[in-house]
Parts: C-alpha cells; sequence; structure tokens
C-alpha cells in the first residue's frame, strides 16, 4: 500500500468512515503535555493559558507526541476554557487544580457574559493550525472543545467538581435558564470548533467529559439538545465528528444520537458491548484503562489484547484510551503501546 499523501486517505480518518484500514489507528486523549520532559521544557515559567495562545509554543507542543510515539493523530495543545477565556470570561487554569472561574455563572443575569466567539477572539487558534498542517503533512490534526454540559459545569461550580451539585441545581431547579446557558455554551463551542476546522483540522472531539453523572433521562432532556446543536452546526464540513464522556455506560447510545460519527467508550464497557449499545452506523474509540499502563509489561500486554479482541469484529476502531493520559504516566510506555497495537492489529 503507497503511503497516504493527505489526511483523507490517513488509516485514523479511513477508521473514522468506517472504511477498511491496514492496522488500527491509535491516539491518546491529551497526549501532548502531561509527562513529556521535550513539553516541561518548553513550557517552563509559561502559565498554562498563555501557552494556548502562543501559535508556535501550541504548534510545537502538538507535534511533540506526533514525533515521539508515532500516533495517527495530533490533538490541537490547548483547553476546554480556552473558549471561554477569549470572550472574556475571568477565569485561570491553577497548577495542581484545573480550570478556575472568579465569578461563577449563578443566575439570569450572568448570562449576558457569554457572548458569542468570533474568529478574531481566537485567532492564535488560526495560526497555530496553519503551522501545524504545514509540519504534520499527511498525519490528521485532531481540533476539540468542551461539550454544554462540561463548560457549564466548570462555569456554575466555579472549578472542578466532583457531585456537580450547584450545577445539578441550577439543571432541576431552573430549567428555562439551564436551558439558556446551555444553548449559549453551544454557540460558543460551534464557534470554536468551526475556526479549528476552517484553519484545516481534519476531525473534531467533543468532550462532554463529566456527563456521566447523569441519567439518561437527564442527559435527554437536560443535555442532549444542546449537545445536538453543536454537532449539527458542523455537520456540514464533512469532518468526522467524535463524543466523548466519562462513565458514560449508559448513556452510549444517546451520546451518538447527540450527532457524533465516533463515539469515545471509557474502560468500564468492552466495545463489543459498545457496539451493541451504541447502535449500527458509528466507530467506536477506546478503550484501555490510563491506569493499566502503570502495571508491568506482561499485563499491559494482556489488557490491550482484550481490548484488540472485543474490537474485532468493529466497522471503525480507533485505538485510545478510555479517559485521558495520566500525568506520571511513563512516556516509553506509551511509545510501545503505539507500536504493539499498529503490530497486532495489521490485516
Ligand atoms: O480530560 C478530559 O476529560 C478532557 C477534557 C478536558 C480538557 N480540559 C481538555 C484538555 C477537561 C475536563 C479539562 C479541564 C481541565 N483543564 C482540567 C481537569 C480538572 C478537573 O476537573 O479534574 C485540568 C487539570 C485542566 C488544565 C490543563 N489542561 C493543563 C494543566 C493542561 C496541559 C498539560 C496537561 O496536564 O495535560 C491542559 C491541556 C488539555 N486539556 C488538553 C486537552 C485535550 C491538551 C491536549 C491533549 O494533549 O490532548
Amino acid at each position: 500500500m503507497p503511503p497516504p499523501v493527505t489526511p483523507r486517505d490517513s488509516v485514523f480518518l479511513k477508521a473514522c468512515r468506517r472504511e477498511p484500514v491496514p492496522y488500527t489507528p491509535v491516539w491518546f486523549m491529551r497526549q501532548a503535555g502531561r509527562s513529556l520532559p521535550e513539553y516541561l521544557k518548553a513550557r517552563e515559567g509559561i502559565p498554562m493559558l498563555e501557552s494556548c495562545t502562543r501559535p508556535e509554543l501550541v504548534a510545537e507542543i502538538t507535534m511533540q507526541p506526533v514525533r515521539r510515539h508515532k500516533v495517527d493523530a495530533a490533538v490541537y495543545f490547548s483547553d476546554i476554557v480556552v473558549p471561554l477565556k477569549a470572550i472574556g470570561i475571568d477565569l485561570d487554569i491553577k497548577p495542581g487544580i484545573g480550570p478556575v472561574v472568579a465569578d461563577p455563572v449563578r443566575g439570569a443575569a450572568d448570562l449576558a457574559r457569554l457572548r458569542p466567539l468570533q474568529p478574531e477572539d481566537v485567532s492564535y487558534v488560526t495560526e497555530a493550525i496553519g503551522l501545524l498542517t504545514a509540519e504534520l503533512g499527511a498525519t490528521p490534526l485532531i481540533g476539540f472543545a468542551g461539550a454544554p454540559f462540561t463548560l457549564a459545569s466548570y462555569l456554575v461550580e466555579g472549578g472542578p467538581s466532583r457531585n456537580h451539585e450547584r450545577t445539578k441545581a441550577l439543571m432541576y431547579g431552573q430549567p428555562e435558564l439551564w436551558a439558556q446557558l446551555l444553548d449559549r455554551l453551544a454557540d460558543i463551542t460551534t464557534g470554536f470548533l468551526k475556526v479549528q476546522i476552517e484553519a484545516g483540522a481534519s476531525a473534531v472531539q467533543l468532550f462532554d467529559s463529566w456527563v456521566g453523572a447523569l441519567s439518561p433521562a437527564d442527559y435527554r432532556r437536560y443535555v442532549r439538545p444542546a449537545s445536538a446543536k453543536v454537532f449539527a452546526a458542523v455537520a456540514g464540513y464533512g469532518v468526522p465528528r467524535i463524543h466523548f464522556g466519562v462513565g458514560t455506560g449508559e448513556l452510549l447510545h444517546d451520546l451518538g444520537e447527540a450527532g457524533a460519527d465516533v463515539v469515545g467508550v471509557d474502560w468500564r464497557v468492552p466495545l463489543d458491548e459498545a457496539a451493541r449499545r451504541v447502535g449500527p452506523g458509528k466507530a467506536l474509540q477506546g478503550n484501555l484503562d490510563p491506569a493499566v499502563l502503570f502495571a508491568d509489561e506482561a499485563a499491559i500486554r494482556e489488557k490491550t489484547t482484550e481490548v484488540l479482541d472485543a474490537a474485532r469484529d468493529l466497522e471503525g476502531h480507533i485505538f485510545n484510551l478510555g479517559h485521558g493520559v495520566l500525568p506520571t504516566t511513563d512516556p516509553g510506555v506509551l511509545t510501545d503501546l503505539v507500536a504493539d497495537v499498529h503490530e497486532r492489529s495489521r490485516r
């Protein structure tokens, strides 16, 4: 088989489109950053949010895992709160904590602060992706954004939250205000994804990381309309749309129905069972437990085999972890995993 010449012909995009592939493509959520020594060196003394606004630095960090691990796709280095910062929300990313919002969103008066995102608000994204597509060649770039529910959780709680109690209080107690909040976030997210696609991203992933906190009925009532609005708004570009959340075993079908082409699965549901839940017509992405990478080589190999075996009959499988790379993961283990999946999935 001749080497691919454009991202469109890449093994990753073929798998997203459920076309035959010579081997299973691999990338890792949170593959940029984390424990990579070259990342820590590049970021030295530069706060996280500032680093996201420097095109050369973003391009360099995005490229690092591609060079090192030979993954089949790059994922744009940014954060889900970057578009919120870009429209003027006062927030910061605190080391060891995560996003912290100065004035949380709690009432109707706060909605006005969530204005639509204009491409000029994130001109550094367009610039960084221009640099990246030139350097990536045939390797696809995945753009991403936070889904309305997960963004709302940070905005309403004011930071990371275990139980999402204030978010749920708003959702159940003031459903009309909640719907307006999620609708505004859908527009911001859509704007951020469009900028990335128009600049050259070959696929997009919508991270609804914390939506597993909801029951299926509540997901459909309170969240799915806003996520579906995002997916519908970018459908016309024809780039694969990936949808991911953690602890979403009971929501897998609904996550697909929101309008995804590829459903991301965490490690709690085997991929053959996930395929039954999602239903036909969608590719799956996942789902090795990121904590497995701390076990010895034989154990990692065994758990990888379980994932590949469960994915054997899928039409369209992208190998990934069931959630992001954990910060203290040995980078060498990731490099070996990419090679192992490529080799053992070859057909
Ligand atoms: O992990 C996920 O569920 C993915 C979705 C998500 C991202 N950021 C995407 C991201 C979520 C939920 C966040 C919020 C966030 N931002 C957290 C989690 C806090 C919590 O609630 O538990 C944290 C710690 C941040 C701050 C942050 N984001 C840092 C310090 C970095 C750089 C280095 C690192 O540690 O990863 C990021 C980058 C980031 N956030 C990427 C993505 C997809 C980088 C691109 C990549 O490598 O995939």
